[in-house]
């Protein structure tokens, strides 16, 4: 019979059974469960709820069940629908009638909250941890390509010079946010909804701050009703994972791109690379594409929950049984993408000298032409209007900037002396950028220590 069996007349169907268990996918949550069974017995029997020996009997059953579903020991039943009912119908096989108390003054609806928060707080941590390690692997490429030119894009046409660093440096940027908003996520949902019961908690004295100390959280939630129907920790988590496959998906395209002859900025290592079975040329980067393609994964993971809780009136509904399967496919997908990506990018060979071709030529220091007009006196503006023409002539004449002769220059403004040609070297339009946050050796060097701190910080 089931747990609940009490006011049924008959066998649930088993096509029911199927349906309603989720235990095929929530027997992941069992440390998690049986942490917060201990827990909460050991509160009851400290309240006098029930005995010290009962309370010490249960904990010590519940330990030996960790210890046997650790060594793989424990087959759980789908009879028992989910791992609450599981972990609690082995306790009192085990224990005998004694287990029938840990449920004294709790619901799994307050149980599957702890559970689940738990579980996610815990894989924030270790989501931060692949970020850090990304993060020491992108310092250590920016440190070795601190004087690598390279064009810069916007709308992907060539614009302005930059270093292959400072362009690293622009994605340590983004993974140290995504590491600050898991950090934002997991301090918001550091609260503990054990206690709530089903909704509308309990006459039993309990005491849900040392419940919620024991479980490591920093406070008890402040609302029952809310405790047992909020998701929004689980889906901040998710939005969080799509920012941050958001930001991997865009670094794995230029890879993509980088990888190609037509760029040759970068090469795969063979180990991070794969073959074709028909072309014996090829060697194509899947990892960055399947990085690519499983952001599509992670973002469907994050409408799926928020569809689920959309019209869900107070408070726990079974809908929210649909909370677990998606965040667990988000977790898997972004722990395993990080790892492969890092190695990737631990592995990538860096082609300075096509960085620095593609950089030469392009009119890329365009602005840099206007600007040597405008340190001289002329209004921006016009300035601008005048490189204009110049890049314009280029192109009549097949020439660039760097080879335009300097009559040509002087023929439409007299301010350009022989000194316009060292203004124009790329090295020179990096390094003059030296602005906090730009391009030059100077200030990326500052942005690299910024993110070295950061992550020294939470070692
Ligand atoms: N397996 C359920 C879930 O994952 C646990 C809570 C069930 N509560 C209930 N009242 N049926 O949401």
């Amino acid at each position: 019979m089931k747990l609940w069996g009490g006011r049924f007349q008959k066998e649930t169907d088993a096509l029911v059974d199927d349906f309603n268990s989720s235990i095929g996918f929530d027997a992941r949550l069992y440390q998690q469960d049986i942490a917060g069974s201990i827990a909460h017995a050991a509160m009851l029997g400290r309240q006098g709820i029930i005995s010290q020996e009962e309370s010490q009997k249960i904990i010590e059953g519940l330990r030996g069940i960790l210890a046997d579903v650790e060594a793989g020991k424990v087959e759980f039943s789908q009879d028992n629908e989910d791992i609450h009912m599981n972990v609690e119908s082995i306790l009192t096989q085990r224990i005998g009638d004694t287990g029938k108390r840990l449920h004294t003054a709790r619901s799994r609806n307050d149980q599957v909250a702890v559970d689940f928060r738990a579980y996610v707080k815990q894989e924030i941590g270790s989501v931060v941890s692949l970020l850090l390690a990304l993060e020491k692997a992108l310092l250590k490429k920016a440190e070795e390509n601190l004087d690598a030119v390279m064009p810069g894009y916007t709308h992907l046409q060539r614009a302005q010079p930059v270093t292959f660093a400072h362009h690293l440096m622009a994605y340590a940027n983004m993974f140290k946010r995504d590491i600050t908003r898991l950090e934002d996520c997991a301090e918001r949902m550091d609260e503990c909804p054990l206690g709530a019961g089903a909704l509308a908690a309990t006459t039993y004295p309990i005491d849900r701050f040392r419940t919620a100390e024991a479980l490591g959280f920093a406070r008890p939630t402040d609302n029952s009703m809310d405790s047992v129907s909020d998701r929004d920790f689980a889906i901040e988590f998710l939005s969080a994972c799509s920012i941050l496959m958001m930001h991997l998906s865009r670094f794995s395209e230029e890879i993509i791109l980088w990888c190609s002859w037509e760029f040759r900025f970068v090469e795969l290592d063979d180990a991070y690379s794969t073959g074709s079975s028909i072309m014996p040329q090829k060697k194509n980067p899947d990892v960055a594409e399947l990085v690519r393609g499983k952001t599509g994964r992670v973002y469907g993971s994050l409408m799926t929950l928020l569809t689920v809780m959309k019209a869900l009136p107070l408070a726990y509904n079974k809908d929210m049984q649909e909370d677990k399967e998606c965040v667990f496919d988000a977790i898997d997908t972004v722990e395993m993408c990080l790892p492969v990506f890092t190695a990737m990018l631990d592995t990538m060979t860096v082609k300075k000298e096509n960085m620095a071709r593609a950089a030469s030529g392009g009119f890329i220091n365009a602005t840099d032409c206007a600007d040597y007009l405008t340190k001289k006196g002329m209004p921006f503006r016009q300035a601008y209007t005048i490189v204009g023409q110049l890049v314009q002539r280029c192109i009549q004449l097949g020439q660039t900037l760097e080879s335009l002769p300097l009559e040509e220059y002087q023929a439409v403004s007299p301010l350009f002396q022989q000194d316009v040609y060292r203004a124009l070297e790329l090295n020179a339009c990096v390094n003059g950028r030296t602005v906090y946050g730009g391009p030059a050796r100077s200030s990326v060097e500052k942005q690299m220590r910024l993110i070295e701190d950061f992550v020294e910080a939470r070692q």
